[in-house]
């Protein structure tokens, strides 16, 4: 359901930055509902090849862009550095976050102060999962279908397709 914006953040810029190797459901549905809330959303993917990545900047930015073309205002990009000061490039205050569980708010909290104090004003925004992908990560996915498992719907059938060429050079560290 798609509903016109309202309130005072809806003349604002937000980053919802993340690693998305590959997109799943829960990403989309942050984004979707971040797109009713923004004016724009820039959906920013963190360019750190050291975390060793199955799917490259490239083909994540591709995923990313194919699977928001629904939604209003909603953009794809790459940063490189810090968060802040990508943020402040792009002339965004807030950054929007998704927490599953309690386990994530430490973490994320974390970021979050330590983002306002490198750039006071910088506000960021959780919005809780929603119930039906509060259990989904990037890593479970990629683990779940590498050992033969189903994961429809938990990613975009265009992400399954991907994921089921490149899986077989993926190794699980379980
Ligand atoms: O999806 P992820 O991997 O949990 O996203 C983590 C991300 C990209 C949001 C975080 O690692 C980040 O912002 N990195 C950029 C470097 C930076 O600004 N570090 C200080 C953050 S407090």
């Amino acid at each position: 359901m798609t509903q016109p914006q309202s309130g005072a953040v809806a003349g604002v810029v937000a980053i919802y930055p993340g690693s998305f190797d590959p997109i799943t459901s829960g990403h989309l549905d942050v984004i979707e509902r971040g797109s009713r809330m923004f004016k724009r959303v820039i959906v920013a993917i963190l360019q750190n090849e050291a975390k060793q990545p199955l799917f490259s900047v490239a083909e994540r930015m591709e995923m990313l862009r194919e699977s928001v073309t629904a939604f209003p205002g909603v953009e794809v990009d790459t940063f490189q550095g810090l968060l802040a000061d990508y943020a402040l490039a792009k002339d965004a205050s807030v950054i929007l976050r998704g927490i599953r569980a309690i386990s994530d708010y430490e973490y994320e909290l974390q970021m979050a102060l330590m983002n306002r104090r490198l750039q006071p004003g910088l506000e960021t925004i959780f919005l809780p999962a929603s119930e039906t992908f509060s259990f989904i990560s990037s890593k479970l996915v990629k683990e779940v279908i590498s050992l033969g498992g189903n994961i429809t719907g938990l990613v975009p059938p265009l992400v399954e397709d991907r994921l089921r060429r490149r899986i077989a050079k993926y190794k699980p560290s379980i």
